[in-house]
């Protein structure tokens, strides 16, 4: 699978953390920074992943900031893009089986890297259950 990842200064900690576990698990991973931990704007580093998420270049993306809110409210702007901002593992799981979601956008700032993880390996391993009413559900926002 391959994954887009990008973050602002915010985020950029815990970036390179979710890094490391991605490539130690042999995912394909593009870094679309930022690179360290410097002031910088998150739509800067959203707008790439997404456009690259929507453009399926990337299966999936993911997007750190402080809250990770700015991330999402940037990524949703664009066709095809359906991030959710996560921090709880019941949100990772239902995120992926009802909403097929591909940006996964975590707040740096408000939870651990711990949990970030694990969010993370949940978000990753579950599939879109593929049920006629959420696929339903979800042509409806791309219909727009
Ligand atoms: C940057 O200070 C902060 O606003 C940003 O990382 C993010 O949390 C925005 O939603």
């Amino acid at each position: 699978m391959k994954i887009a990842i990008g973050s602002d200064h915010g985020g950029f900690t815990l970036k390179e953390k979710l890094i490391g576990y991605l490539r130690k698990q042999k995912f394909a991973v593009k870094d679309f920074g930022t690179y360290s931990e410097e002031s910088c704007d998150y739509p800067d580093f959203a707008f790439p992943v997404a456009k690259a998420v929507a453009a399926k270049k990337f299966a999936r993306g993911i997007l750190v900031c402080g809250s990770g809110v700015g991330m999402a409210i940037t990524a949703n702007r664009l066709k095809g893009v359906r991030a959710v901002n996560v921090n709880n593992l019941y949100t990772a799981r239902q995120s992926r089986e009802h909403g097929d979601a591909n940006i996964l956008c975590l707040g740096g700032r408000k939870i651990t890297a711990k949990l970030a993880l694990r969010i993370l390996g949940v978000w990753l391993k579950t599939p879109f259950s593929g049920d006629e009413r959420h696929l339903r559900r979800i042509r409806k926002i791309d219909q727009r």
